[in-house]
């Protein structure tokens, strides 16, 4: 569209300062789809894990690190599994707006670090996100506000059945977010079923490309990770070198 026109492939001062507009890139789908899991296949695939965070040409931000600090009262219910944290308010869209918007000016930015055991943000704990070419922006609600939705370039959907996506969120959030199964359980049927047929479903339309069944879809990985790799290329300043990484093509015939 127009945004991708006028925005992408600009590179030139601003303020005075040396910036790069980055490709964004919004990744969104149910909870538990594989999300974060694609995200990280696609920067692996790119070698960029090991690289250093300052040298990246590829950056992931989760939309979680933009969760509201809670209120004392909030996060009682929170510890009761009573708060809604699949809502679009749970969020601060006002700071993603102009986090989103900073990046796109080639710009340093600070991101927040979220903790799911204690429901808030680690105090004294920011993330620096240096300018990049590829900017990956993932969570449950990164398309549902039209302000913070028409600034990517491109925009995934993972979609992953309901039911794989239960089973898949179920462990987790009890070996890695410090919850039991009944507090999950009960979470997911009073808040985030109901949230994400109202509003993570709806935003599906507005993707470019769907990925079925996240992660398990290499071969969507790799168009998408082939499409990365041409942005990188393509654009002034060539900053990744080298082949394409070969990948191996299965033959059924
Ligand atoms: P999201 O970020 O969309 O919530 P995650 O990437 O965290 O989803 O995946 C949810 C859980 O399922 C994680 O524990 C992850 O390790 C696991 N997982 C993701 N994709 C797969 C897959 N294809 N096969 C098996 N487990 C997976
Ligand atoms: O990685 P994923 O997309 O699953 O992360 C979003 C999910 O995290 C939401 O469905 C929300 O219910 C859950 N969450 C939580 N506790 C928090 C913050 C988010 O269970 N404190
Ligand atoms: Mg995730």
């Amino acid at each position: 569209g127009t945004v991708r026109k006028m925005s992408f492939g600009f590179n030139g001062k601003i303020n005075g300062v040396e910036g790069k507009t980055p490709f964004l890139i919004g990744v969104s789908g149910g909870t538990a789809s594989g999300k974060s899991t694609v995200c990280k296949r696609i920067m692996e695939k790119l070698g960029q894990v090991d690289k250093d965070h300052t040298e990246r040409q590829v950056v992931c931000i989760s939309q979680d690190s933009f969760y509201r600090d809670l209120t004392p009262v909030e996060k009682i219910k929170a510890e009761k599994g009573q708060y809604n944290f699949d809502h679009p308010d749970a969020f601060d869209n006002d700071l993603i707006l102009q986090t989103l918007k900073d990046i796109l000016l080639g710009n340093k930015c600070e991101i927040p670090a979220y903790d799911y055991r204690t429901n808030s943000l680690i105090k004294d704990q920011i993330t620096t996100i240096y300018p990049a070419d590829v900017v990956l922006f993932e969570g449950i609600l990164v398309f549902y506000f039209p302000k913070i939705r028409d600034l990517f370039h491109m925009k995934l959907f993972v979609d992953t059945d309901s039911d794989t996506r239960l089973a898949r969120r179920v462990p987790r959030d009890i070996n890695e977010r410090g919850r039991d199964l009944d507090y999950v359980l009960n979470q997911y049927m009073n808040y985030v079923k109901p949230a994400f047929e109202e509003f993570c479903l709806p935003t599906k339309k507005f993707a470019d490309v769907i990925i079925p069944r996240g992660a398990d879809n290499t071969v969507a990985i790799d168009l998408i990770v082939h499409h990365i790799w041409d942005i990188l290329h393509t654009k002034k300043g060539d900053s990744i070198s080298g082949q394409y990484p070969y990948i191996e093509h299965k033959r059924t015939s």
